[in-house]
């Protein structure tokens, strides 16, 4: 998630290399028939890409609705992350939620990347695998061990190639390299330009040992405690499933075909069905968004990685969901699957901001003179201040003991002992969307997260325009289960707290008008969560994965969808949870593993 409002003041560059392989254009593809269609180039899209040509016997098509990664400066700064947010974004999709109740009825803007890498073309470089509890969930609730911790470490692995931070300082004591690949696909590394405050978080660490632990590794299973960030950014430069599963020595493959800036609409059955099962084989897509559809062929599968928002929207438009439904809008229905679009699981968040005695913020960026110092470092030699996100530590916290006493008269959305209820996120400057008080400060601030939330959303089509080139509806029901703002009020607190050390004399100085009235009652603290609070962008479960013969759930454990042949399901969607650290590590291990399911089905 975006941790500042303050998009940096530089000219979004146009993108314009194209790739051999790279296909911009509808009638420079060579051909609409291959083994494997998959939807959707993000972050499991590329990795499905990638593992299956491997196999020089299958012919490939990727197809993204967004345009190329190549060549988009603040697509490859980390510090400039922020800029891909803005209003009219030509790498994210314009999607708006429905006005949120639990949020005082506010309509927000949805960020999902529209770009080839998804999600990771345009995310803030967060690398969080969730708990050992998050994993061994799936697999009890799915009913397949292959979901469990100890079985997901090694997708995990195979999709991480650890490297050094981009000012190669010692990275001892810092992360725990036996949880780590240092060999495989998708770069990671700590933070690669320090700031003054970092001394102070882990000093924090030693102060308030029981509140606050040091966590080494937040990777290894455990996450409870503060740990320093791990970033998918190698040599100060964003790794996207793009630049790292579409690098240039596989897009070099022959049977790895990917087609951009085109949008698919509908998944379609066989012509010639065969008993009563419906087979789907065929993709319907459009490059103009309104007509000219065409139609490409999977002899294999048709494979659906088009997110949490995209995958369900496809399933609807293509009559997969509620029978009564689709039925009312007029789409005929091929499969009734109610849970399709429901579930919807995102983890909502509030920041919160102090003004700093520091000169050393990201607030230095907001000087144009500065930043262009900045980016010729980073341009010259991949090092300076923009080669890392804003948000340099993480903590994952358990509630402590004398708020756990609504667990007497209520189940513990969290997946079990080393999962955190809430997260914090500490970033060197103004918290995400805090409006900027007048007068050029310094700021920090705590982003407080609910990591296990109990709240469940919907994605359901526009009732009166359902079109497939029509945004769906999209309601993660923030703050619609009163847990959720219980264990953000929480997580307020232990922020306060936690800025209460003594390391921090000095250097944290007065909360923000909002957060300082927050801070006087109960009463306060609420509104100004109802006030604040945005989704996280880390959205699953809408097309979620359930044992062979549930009566809820969209796919089978083997992630291929119910009651049809022919289609898989491989992203986020199908996580019947949502991990209780950030979405894109999971996300890569769940392709990992996919791409293997498929591969054994046709071996
Ligand atoms: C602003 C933001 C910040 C985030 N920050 C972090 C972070 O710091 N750390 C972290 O771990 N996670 C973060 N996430 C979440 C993470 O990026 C996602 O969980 C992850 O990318 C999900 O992967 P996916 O493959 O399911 O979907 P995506 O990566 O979203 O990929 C889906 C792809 O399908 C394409 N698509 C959708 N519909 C269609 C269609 N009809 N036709 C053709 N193509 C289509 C999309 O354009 C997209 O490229 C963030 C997300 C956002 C948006
Ligand atoms: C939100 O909208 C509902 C329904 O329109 C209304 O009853 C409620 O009072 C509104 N809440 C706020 C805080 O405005
Ligand atoms: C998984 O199921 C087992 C057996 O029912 C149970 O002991 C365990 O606590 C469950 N784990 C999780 C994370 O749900
Ligand atoms: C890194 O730090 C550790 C612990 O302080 C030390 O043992 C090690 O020698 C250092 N490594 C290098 C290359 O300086
Ligand atoms: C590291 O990643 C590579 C490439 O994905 C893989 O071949 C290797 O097995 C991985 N190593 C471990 C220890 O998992
Ligand atoms: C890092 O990037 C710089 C600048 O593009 C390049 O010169 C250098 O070779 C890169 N280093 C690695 C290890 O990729
Ligand atoms: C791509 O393939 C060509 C021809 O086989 C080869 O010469 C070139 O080195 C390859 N490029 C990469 C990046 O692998
Ligand atoms: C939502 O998920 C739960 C399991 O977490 C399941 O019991 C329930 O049936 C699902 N609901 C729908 C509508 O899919
Ligand atoms: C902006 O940055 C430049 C270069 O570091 C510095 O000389 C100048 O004083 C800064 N301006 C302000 C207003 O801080
Ligand atoms: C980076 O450096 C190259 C070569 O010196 C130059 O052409 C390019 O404009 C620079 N880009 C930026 C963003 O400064
Ligand atoms: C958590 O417990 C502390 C200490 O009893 C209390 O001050 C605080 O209000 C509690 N938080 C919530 C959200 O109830
Ligand atoms: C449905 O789509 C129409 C046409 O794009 C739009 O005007 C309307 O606001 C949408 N409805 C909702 C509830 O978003
Ligand atoms: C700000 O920090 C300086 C030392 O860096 C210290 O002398 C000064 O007292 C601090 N100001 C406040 C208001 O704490």
């Amino acid at each position: 998630m975006s941790l500042s409002n303050r998009l940096i003041p530089v000219v979004l560059a146009a993108a314009a290399v194209v790739n051999a392989k790279l296909y911009t254009a509808m009638a420079q593809l060579p051909g609409l028939n291959y083994d494997f269609v998959i939807i959707g180039g993000g972050a499991a899209g590329n990795v499905v890409a990638n593992r299956l040509t491997e196999n020089p016997n299958f012919q490939v098509l990727v197809i993204e609705a967004g345009p190329s990664n190549e060549g988009i400066l603040e697509e490859q700064v980390p510090a400039l992350a922020l800029n891909l947010y803005a209003e009219d974004s030509p790498y994210l999709w314009p999607y708006m939620t429905t006005p949120q109740v639990g949020a005082n009825n506010a309509s927000q803007r949805f960020l999902r990347g529209r770009i080839l890498g998804g999600g990771t073309g345009v995310n803030e470089m967060f690398y969080s695998r969730g708990s050992s509890d998050d994993f061994d969930r799936y697999a009890n609730v799915s009913g397949d061990q292959g979901w469990s911790w100890d079985a997901m470490l090694p997708y995990f692995l195979k999709n991480e190639k650890w490297v050094a931070p981009a000012d190669h300082h010692n990275e001892t004591g810092q992360f725990d390299p036996k949880f780590h690949n240092f060999t495989g696909m998708n770069s990671v590394s700590l933070a690669g330009y320090q700031w003054p405050m970092f001394s102070r978080v882990i000093q924090t660490t030693q102060e308030m040992p029981d509140e606050f632990p040091f966590n080494l590794d937040y990777n290894s299973g455990n996450t409870i405690g503060v740990g320093w960030v791990q970033y998918t950014i190698g040599n100060g430069t964003r790794s996207s499933s793009a630049s790292s599963y579409l690098g240039p020595q596989f897009m070099n493959r022959t049977n790895l075909h990917v087609l951009v800036n085109t949008q698919v609409s509908r998944v379609l059955p066989a012509t010639s069905g065969k008993g009563k099962t419906p087979h789907f084989n065929r993709v319907e897509f459009s490059q103009d968004l309104k007509s000219a559809l065409f139609v490409a062929t999977a002899s294999k599968e048709v494979i659906l990685s088009a997110g949490a928002i995209g995958t369900p929207h496809i399933l609807m438009n293509s009559g997969i969901g509620d029978k009564k439904t689709l039925t009312k809008l007029g789409i005929k229905s091929l499969i009734d699957l109610p849970s399709v679009g429901q579930n919807f699981t995102e983890q909502p968040l509030v920041p919160n901001s102090w003004f700093a005695n520091s000169t050393d913020t990201y607030e230095n960026f907001n000087n144009e003179t500065q930043l262009d110092i900045d980016l010729a470092m980073w341009n010259q030699s991949r090092t300076g201040p923009l080669v890392s996100p804003i948000g340099q530590h993480l903590a994952f916290l358990r509630f402590p003991k004398e708020n756990s006493s609504i667990f007497e008269t209520r189940e513990d959305p969290s997946a079990g002992p080393n999962t955190g209820h809430y997260e914090l996120e500490i970033a060197n400057g103004i918290g995400l969307l805090t409006p900027i008080p007048a007068g050029d400060g310094h700021f920090i601030s705590v982003q407080t997260v609910c990591a296990a939330p109990a709240s469940r959303g919907s994605v359901t089509l526009n009732t009166t325009h359902p079109s497939p080139f029509n945004s769906p509806l999209i309601d993660p029901a923030l703050l619609m289960d009163s847990y959720d703002l219980f264990a953000l009020k929480v997580a307020i607190q232990q922020a306060v707290k936690f800025l209460s050390a003594d390391a921090w004399q000095g250097y944290v100085l007065e909360p923000l008008d909002d957060l300082a009235q927050a801070l006087t009652s109960d009463e306060a603290l609420e509104a100004y969560i109802r006030q604040t609070v945005v989704a996280n962008e880390h959205p699953v479960g809408t097309a979620a994965m359930s044992p062979k013969n549930a009566d809820w759930g969209v796919v089978d454990p083997d992630l291929l969808m119910k009651k049809a042949t022919g289609l898989r399901i491989i992203d986020a969607s199908i996580m019947p949870y949502v991990p209780s650290g950030h979405s894109q590590a999971p996300t890569y291990a769940v392709a990992e593993r996919g791409a293997d399911l498929v591969k054994a089905t046709w071996a």
